[in-house]
């Protein structure tokens, strides 16, 4: 299951955005009580006196305490948004602070597209560096440093059991800097309407401990092995001779396109396209021949192939784990 909770934060950032709105909340049950006892009691006490309709409010001595409630309430009020001012400030603060959580971290470059994330690891020199896309793996307990960025309109990247929402703006770099506390599947979603398919830009999340990151990472970053039989082999042909090739990329391949994802791993990846659409050879056939009607708006242009063709291309892709 992945969870999609802000208040089941697993993240540094989320557990402090937690604590904030249950304070708030909390004080905010008391006072909405204390006002409307106040106001019953009020209106009993005003029934009680008979007072004819419109006729003007004359306090006796019996009122006298009257004004000091009155005093004393609004003392209280400035102290509680006092308290609450101070509290949003210090979650503000820690949520902000691009330094924390300290250590050493693992710096991931996401580049929002209409409508999908490039991911890029940081680590390692330039033209070696891992990239993949929509599924992304951290280390739980290490920091994580995402900088942010857009190639064309504005997107806003949101985990709601890791962190709050940053946005990502076309020619400016936004740092989201939260670790993750266990284990698991966190759902994300871009959260700023960015065109057609805003809602199909979507992404995972996978935190594992340390050795299994390593792992993971060493896998991704091989290149594409040689196709094993000849379907394989068929299927890799006609991924570099098709129009495939001119906007994704395939590692150890002639596929060197960069408009699309790169697809080096794209047997394992758990979803197609950003969707909710699993990545099963059916769906992936539906896919690449009519992309519009899966993903109307996306830029993925249908293509045409014998079916041959296309059953030895989704073998292909799904062997490319
Ligand atoms: Cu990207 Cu909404």
């Amino acid at each position: 299951m992945y969870l999609h909770d802000a208040l089941a934060p697993a993240g540094s950032d989320a557990k402090s955005l937690a604590l904030l709105w249950w304070v708030f909340l909390t004080i905010s049950l008391v006072v909405y009580a204390t006002v409307i006892t106040a106001l019953v009691l009020a209106i009993r006490r005003a029934r009680r006196r008979r007072l004819p309709a419109g006729s003007p409010v004359q306090l006796t001595d019996r009122d006298a305490p009257a004004g000091k409630v009155v005093a004393a309430a609004l003392g209280l009020t400035t102290l509680i948004l006092l308290g609450m001012l101070t509290t949003e400030l210090v979650v503000g603060r820690a949520v902000l602070d691009e330094s924390q959580p300290e250590g050493d971290a693992v710096s991931i470059r996401v580049t929002a597209q209409q409508f999908w994330w490039k991911l890029e690891y940081e680590d390692g020199p330039p033209g070696q560096r891992l990239v993949t896309a929509n599924e992304l793996f951290v280390p739980v307990g290490r920091p994580v440093e995402l900088r942010l960025q857009s190639s064309d309109v504005i997107h806003s990247f949101w985990l709601p059991a890791l962190a709050g929402k940053r946005d990502l703006i076309p020619g400016n770099e936004n740092t989201l800097r939260f670790s993750v506390l266990r284990p698991g599947d966190y759902e994300g979603q871009c959260a700023e309407f960015c065109g057609y398919q805003h809602a199909n830009m979507r992404l995972i999340l996978t935190a594992m401990d340390g050795p299994a990151f390593e792992a993971w990472k060493t896998a991704q970053l091989a290149e594409a092995g040689a196709p094993a039989t000849e379907e394989l082999q068929r299927g890799q042909w006609v991924f570099e001779r098709s129009s495939c090739a001119l906007c994704h990329a395939v590692r150890g391949t002639a596929a060197r396109g960069t408009v699309g994802p790169d697809l080096t791993h794209f047997g394992s990846r758990r979803r197609i396209a950003a969707t909710p659409l699993r990545n099963t050879p059916a769906t992936l056939a539906r896919w690449i021949v009519d992309p519009q009607r899966l993903k109307p708006g996306s830029r993925m242009p249908a293509t045409a192939l014998a079916p041959d063709d296309l059953r030895a291309l989704v073998a292909w892709l799904g062997s490319l784990q």
